[in-house]
């Protein structure tokens, strides 16, 4: 089969989603699978690897499209939107999810009503009275990812430019009361077979104890800690809620559920329909930990799109 790997993307995590469409390119199983490369520019362009632009209906050309544009543009259902239009199968999760896991503020409302916390936090649109949190908070946007737009506060003084950083790249702003507890990520693989897989848990670990930042992410400092130490009660706890979140959105293919966990439970910090896909990133980490190697995951995607 002919599978179109898209990367890219109109937002800020586009060089991030260049990473990991060419790591997934070059992983796939070239003895099954022809593969086609298109990037979107930040511009909204699509192109061939050799620049020629392209129409959005040359997804009409693949046997399956495996999206991985992060964000905005992309991980929102969007180009979900557009395979479903043109009717191609495509790898991961559809319309619903990406829409819901791409905004933080959707993704609280459904988690606190099947009863998985979240941070308590306000609204911020720009207009509008402001009720907010006591400090210290995470100020961030409600849809964008790796990070960016995100700051923590702990001055009153600082608010208004974290207020600023994050409505820079979304008209709607999330301002959180700051969780303190172990970050543990969760990852759950929708099979072909109907069946679900749970990646051994990945505890982030911040050496300097600060927050998980873009500079953190993609700078090196952080560690993975895989699988994370937790009691047998904290991982069923944790595994019972991500695969609650992942059924409620109805997510396809792989997705990474971000939790806290404190001293009082787990908190659900977010859901992400397309995780970074790098052979280095946590959901390939995890299930390498397991004996599920990159290429076997990616064959696992992409059968379970075709099924
Ligand atoms: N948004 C980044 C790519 C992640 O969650 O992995
Ligand atoms: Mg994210």
């Amino acid at each position: 089969p002919r599978v179109m790997v898209i990367g890219g993307g109109q937002n800020c995590e586009h060089s991030v989603s260049i990473a990991t469409a060419a790591s997934v390119a070059g992983a796939l199983d070239r003895e099954r699978y022809e593969v086609e490369s298109i990037t979107i520019t930040e511009q909204g362009l699509w192109i061939r690897p050799g620049g020629e632009p392209v129409p959005l209906h040359v997804v009409s050309e693949a046997d399956v499209v495996f999206p991985l544009v992060h964000g905005p543009r992309g991980e929102d259902g969007t180009l979900a939107a557009l395979c479903e239009l043109a009717g191609v199968p495509y790898v991961g999760s559809g319309v619903r999810a990406g829409a819901i896991g791409m905004d933080k503020w959707a993704t609280k409302l459904v988690a606190e009503a099947l009863g998985i916390r979240t941070a308590t936090a306000a609204l911020v649109t720009g207009k509008g009275p402001r009720s907010l949190p006591p400090l210290p908070v995470v100020v961030k946007p409600v849809a964008a990812g790796s990070s960016y737009g995100v700051t923590r506060v702990d001055h009153e003084a600082d608010l208004d430019a974290a207020l600023a950083a994050a409505l820079a790249l979304d008209d709607r702003v999330l301002v959180e009361e700051v969780v303190h507890g172990r970050e543990i990520d969760i990852a759950v693989l929708g099979r072909p077979d109907g069946s679900h897989l749970i990646g051994p848990p990945l505890e982030i670990v911040v050496p300097d104890g600060g927050i998980f930042d873009t500079d953190r992410k993609y700078g090196g400092t952080a560690q993975f800690r895989l699988p994370a130490v937790l009691d047998a009660d904290e991982l069923t706890r944790l595994e019972t809620a991500a695969l609650t979140m992942f059924e409620a959105l109805g997510c396809a293919g792989v997705a990474r559920l971000d939790f806290f966990l404190t001293h009082t439970g787990l908190v659900l910090n977010e859901v992400n329909t397309t995780p970074g896909m790098t052979e280095q990133s946590q959901v390939p980490k995890m299930f390498a930990a397991v004996g599920i190697s990159y290429t076997a995951l990616l064959t696992e995607l992409v059968q379970a799109a075709l099924a």
